[in-house]
Parts: structure tokens; sequence; C-alpha cells
């Protein structure tokens, strides 16, 4: 059985005043939650983030990396710095990286592995464009982003990878992949694992992202290869996160 895992991906949205409401309000609803939580604030806001799921089931995550491990590079941020603070996941090739900062698979890969070689698990992002989808190209998209990986790290990092797949056309759109379509695609996903070891792709979590809200969650979470969520704007507040994270 894989344990449910709800993330929430606050992007670029948080004050030091709506962390503190926010992560205070999850951790007041936690005590009947099942699922691993992890919420993934901005690098400035990890720090007060990581005090304050002291002592908790919440988990904090960072939103991307840089895969050098320190030196001339203004503005980045290393694993080595995010595992300093404590932090133990990582979101990394998520689709606005790819489309708005140029992140290949090349790329993401070696995130990927920099992320494990610090002991950071990555929540690695994959997902087709809505025209990919229109010209039936989904599954060779997300073949390529999956074995870019494979390719690099190997089977066995699966142990420590968490896979989010999130159809670039439903990500901040109010537009859900309705759960057959979902599930075909984490089927398949599980499928790509599956070819090099099957016990690894029955064991790796892979989570459904693309506005997921508390309504949609329980039908999208209860599909077979469905193992949680990557929350973007439902994210941001607490009730309907906890709704959420109940859905699993
Ligand atoms: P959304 O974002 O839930 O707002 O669609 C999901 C994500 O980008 O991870």
């Amino acid at each position: 059985m894989r344990q449910t895992i709800v993330a929430g991906n606050w992007k670029m949205n948080a004050s030091k005043e709506s962390v503190n409401t926010l992560v205070l309000g999850i951790l007041s609803g936690m005590a009947d939650v099942e699922s691993k939580v992890i919420v993934c604030a901005p690098f400035p806001y990890l720090s007060q983030a990581e005090a304050l799921v002291t002592h908790s089931q919440l988990h904090v995550g960072a939103q991307n990396l840089n895969i050098s491990a320190s030196g001339a590079f203004t503005g980045e941020v290393s694993a080595g710095m995010i595992k300093d603070f404590g932090v133990g996941y990582v979101i990394v090739g998520h689709s606005e990286r790819r489309s708005l900062y140029g992140e290949t698979d090349a790329i993401v890969a070696e995130k990927v592995q920099i992320a494990l070689d610090n002991g950071l698990t990555p929540l690695f992002c994959i997902g087709e464009l809505l025209e990919e989808r229109e010209s039936g190209n989904t599954e060779i998209v997300v073949s390529r982003q999956i074995n870019a990986v494979i390719d690099l790290v190997g089977i066995e990092a699966f142990k420590n990878i968490i896979v989010a797949y999130e159809p670039v056309w439903a990500i901040g759109t109010g537009v859900t992949a309705t759960p057959q379509q979902a599930q075909d695609t984490h089927a398949f996903i599980r499928s790509l694992l599956a070819v090099h070891d099957s016990d690894i792709a029955q064991s790796t979590p892979i989570l459904y992202g693309g506005s997921m809200n508390p309504e949609n969650a329980e039908e999208l979470i209860g599909c077979e290869d469905i193992d949680g969520g990557l929350i973007g704007g439902a994210s941001l507040k607490a009730d309907d996160f906890l709704r959420i994270c109940k859905a699993g």
C-alpha cells in the first residue's frame, strides 16, 4: 500500500504573516490527517516554516535548487543550503521552471540527482502541454521526461523520488484532468517504471497536480494509481488544503 501524499506548492506567494497563519492553521487540523503532508515554501520562508512545524507531522519542502554546491551563481540556492535548514523535500522540474526558466529534461534530471545526493526527496514534476495532449503525444512527452531521469539516476533511485504528474493545461486554469484522464496517464507512468523494476513501480508515489481542490480531490485520489496531490492555488488556504489532505 502506498501512503497518500499531499504537497502544497505555494509558488511565489507568501509573507511572514501569511506563512504563520497558514502553517498554524494547517497544524491545527492535522490530528485526523493520515496522509503525509508537505508544504513547499519560497526560499526566504523555509526557516520560518521549518521552525513552525518542529515536532509536528507536517513537512517542509523547497521549490527549486541549483545544481552547483556553491560559488559564483548570484541569486541561486544550493541543495546543501536547503538541507542546512532541516528541509527534506524539493520540487524539481515544475512546468513553470521548464517554461519560464528554460529547464530542459537534462537539467531537471541533473537537479533530481543533486537533490538525492544531498539527502533531499525530489518531487519530480512531469506533464504535457495542451497541444501535446490534443495531438495525441501525451505518452511520448511523459516517457521522454521520465526516461531522462531514469537514464541519469537509475531506477533504484526511485525508492527516494516522488513523481508528480501535472498536465500543464490543468495548472492554475481551473480545468482539471478528468479522473479517467489522470488515472490513464498515471498507470502509463507506472508502466514506464515497471519496464525497469516492477516492485519499484508499485511503490513509487505518483501525485496528480493541476487545479486539484477540495471538491475534486477525493475522486482523483481515489483512483488506483493516483497517490495524492501537488496543490497550488488551493494550498494557500488552510481549510481548503486540509480538506484535500483528508481526502486521501
Ligand atoms: P494549481 O497548481 O493547483 O494551482 O493548478 C498546481 C501546481 O502548479 O503545482
